[in-house]
Order: C-alpha cells, then structure tokens, then sequence
C-alpha cells in the first residue's frame, strides 16, 4: 500500500507517529507491504512556502492508494481573506472532491461520556456535506467594518450525490447487524430556503428507499436529541457547517474529540483524518489522545478493502479501554499519554 501522510500542525505530527505505528504493526500481521511518503501540508507549511499545499503537491497525493491526515491549522496563520492559512481542510475536500464526509460517533465500553448513557445508546454515523453548504463562502464574503455576510449555497446535484450516499450507508449498516435501516435528515428548513431545497430533496430520494426508515429534525432540536436520546439515530445527513458543529458536539458525548476519526470519501479520492483540530495547547507534551487518528487509519484500512485489518485495529482499541488500560482524564486526554496509549493498543493488536 502506498501511502500519503501529511502529519499536520500542533498535535498532528504525534498523532500520526501513533496512527503508524499501529499500521506498521497491523501490516504485518496481516501480511501486506506499506511505503509511507510524507507530504508537508497545513499551516506551518504555508508559512514556508505561501500554500497550505501547492496544486502539484495535491496531484501527487491523487496518485497515492491512500491518505491519512493529522490535524491542520493554526488559528495565528491567517491568509490575505482572513481565513486560515491551514486550511487544508478545504482544499483536500474541494480540491479531491470529497463530497461525504463521515464521522462515526461510538461511546466505547469502557470510556466515561459525561451523559448517562450506555455504550448502546451512542452509535451512528454524520454524513455530513463536505463540499458546498455554509462552506461554499470560503474567502468569498463580503465585509465592511460595519457589515460582514457569506453565502449558503445548496445545490441540487450536491444534495443528491450526499443523501444517496446516505442512504447506501444506512442500507449497508442495517445488513451488517440484521436491524431495520435509519436515516435523519438534519437542516434548518423552518427558516432558510437552502435547508428547504436539502430536504426536499432528501424526500424526492427517500422514495427510492421505501426500506429505510426516515425522519426529518430541526438542528435545534437535533441538537438536543443527540444529548437527551442518541438511541434514536443511526445515520444522519445534514449540511457542511451544521455537520462540523454536530460532529463536535456528538465527539463530547462519546468521551471528547480524541476518541473521533473520519472519512472524506469522493468518487475518486478518499481522504482519512480526525474530526478535531490541531489543539496547540497541548502539542508536544504526549498528552494527546492518538484514537481519532487511529480510528481513521481504520476507516481508511475497510475503505481499501482490508476489512479484517480495520476490525483488528477497532477490536485493539476497544480492548484497551474495556480493561482499562486506557483511561481518559476530564479533558479528554490519556491519563498515561500518547505513546503509552499507541503501546497498549499496539501490544493488543498483536495478542489479540
Ligand atoms: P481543536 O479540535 O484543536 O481543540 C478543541 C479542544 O479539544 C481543545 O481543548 C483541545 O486540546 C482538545 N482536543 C482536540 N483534539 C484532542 C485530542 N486528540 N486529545 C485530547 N484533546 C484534544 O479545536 P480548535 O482549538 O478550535 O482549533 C485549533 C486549530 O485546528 C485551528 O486552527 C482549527 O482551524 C484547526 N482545525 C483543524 C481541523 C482539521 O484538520 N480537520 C479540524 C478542526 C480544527
Ligand atoms: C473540521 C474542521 C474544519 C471545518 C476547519 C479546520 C476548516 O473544523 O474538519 O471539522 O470546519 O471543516
Ligand atoms: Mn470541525
């Protein structure tokens, strides 16, 4: 296999030492052969050289099997536009067309959510637009001193593509527990057009899936029941802008945003990263949780096939807290740090 890393800013580089660690471990036990390229990207890189990532750098990480990503972005490194000088979130996306972004949320057995719930309450998927939405208005604005707007555009076409993703998805999730299929539609059409078009849409499609459950929720109201009842959900579709904030929000009820890895899946491209930042105030000090990077790489390993190599690596990981070897402390952080947290997840690969 080979593989592209851009290692990132702030916690990136630790992060992605763990994610490889457990790759080159599990690539061995599964019997295939890695070669690892590093490709610089993200803030640090853009203040070397003017470009997050320059357009050749993203055409070679087009010929790469596979991408794992660590965190970009630092929140001084800012462009002419005033959007951020790593944001290579948005050029991977658009620039690879990764329309689905996916972010599963678990509450692991063994890990402490600061909710009542139990493990099998907390277990669905965001599919959130990863291209257009919000998002659209990247450096597009229009600011005054007294005024400031972006624009929210939904299209047709890009609803389409997301939802139907969507849909496969929930299909695909019910046939591997033999439970009935479900799937929300998450917007704000009480109020914006652009979430009314999103779910008409979602509706003209939910016609060609009479054999999945659907509902539709307020983002508000989402919001709450992703607290109060998270039981109810398994797949969740929803805008770009209202996918980042959720996202984030359902991370906290699963144990903080270290335990959250995704995919950024496109027709051609895929790209696989965590769900948080780069959180520069604990950088270098192994206190990282390394999970959500590990998790990605996991996501990365099934999208490429190696099934049984991702569950290998998702059985590790859920074996190190569930014995409680793995202890996260208030901030979300391994009370052991972040290489002895990739050794216990490593050393669980092999044994188990
Ligand atoms: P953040 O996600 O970096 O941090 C938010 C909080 O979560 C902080 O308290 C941080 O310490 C904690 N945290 C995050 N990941 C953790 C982990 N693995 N283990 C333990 N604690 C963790 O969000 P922010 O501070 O708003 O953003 C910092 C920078 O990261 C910004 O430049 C932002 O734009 C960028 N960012 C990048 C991505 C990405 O690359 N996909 C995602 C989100 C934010
Ligand atoms: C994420 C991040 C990015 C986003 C930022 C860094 C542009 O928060 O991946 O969730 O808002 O999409
Ligand atoms: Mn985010």
């Amino acid at each position: 296999m080979r593989l592209a890393v851009i290692s990132g800013d702030g916690i990136g580089p630790e992060l992605v030492d763990s994610a490889l660690e457990v790759l080159t471990a599990v690539s061995s036990l599964e019997g295939f052969a890695l070669e690892v390229v590093h490709q610089p990207g993200g803030a640090e890189h853009f203040l070397r050289t003017g470009e997050p990532l320059s357009a050749d750098e993203l055409d070679r990480l087009r010929g790469a099997d596979a991408i794992l990503k660590g965190p970009v972005g630092l929140p001084h490194v800012r462009r002419a536009d005033g959007t951020e000088g790593g944001l290579l979130g948005g050029v991977l996306r658009r620039g690879l067309d990764t329309f689905a972004n996916v972010r599963p949320v678990r509450l692991l057995p063994g890990v402490q959510g600061p909710t009542r719930h139990a493990p099998e309450d907390i277990d669905y998927v965001i599919v959130r637009e990863n291209t257009e939405g919000l998002y659209l208005s990247r450096g597009a604005g229009v600011a005054t001193p007294a005024a400031a707007s972006d624009q929210l555009m939904i299209t047709r076409d890009g609803t389409r593509r997301v939802v139907v993703f969507a849909f496969e998805l929930a299909r695909q999730r019910a046939r591997a527990r033999a439970v009935p299929a479900r799937l929300t539609c998450v917007d704000k059409s009480n109020v914006l057009r652009s979430y009314a078009l999103f779910r008409a849409v979602f509706e003209e499609i939910a016609a060609d899936y009479p054999d999945v459950e659907t509902d539709c929720l307020y983002a508000d109201a989402a919001a709450h029941e992703l607290v109060a009842r998270p039981r109810r959900f398994d797949v969740l579709v929803m805008e770009n802008f209202l996918g980042d904030v959720l996202s984030d929000l359902g991370a906290a009820t699963a144990g903080g945003l270290g335990m959250c890895g995704s995919a950024n899946i496109g027709a051609e491209h895929a790209y696989f990263e965590p769900i948080h930042g780069s959180a520069p105030a604990i950088a270098g000090q192994d206190r990282a949780n390394p999970v959500s990077q590990i998790l990605s790489a996991a996501m990365m390993l099934a999208h490429l096939g190696m099934e049984e190599a991702a569950a290998r690596v998702q059985r590790a990981v859920e074996s190190a807290f569930s014995d409680g070897a793995v202890v996260l402390d208030e901030a979300g952080s391994p009370t052991a740090g972040t290489r002895a947290t990739t050794s216990a997840i490593v050393e669980r690969l092999v044994s188990g």
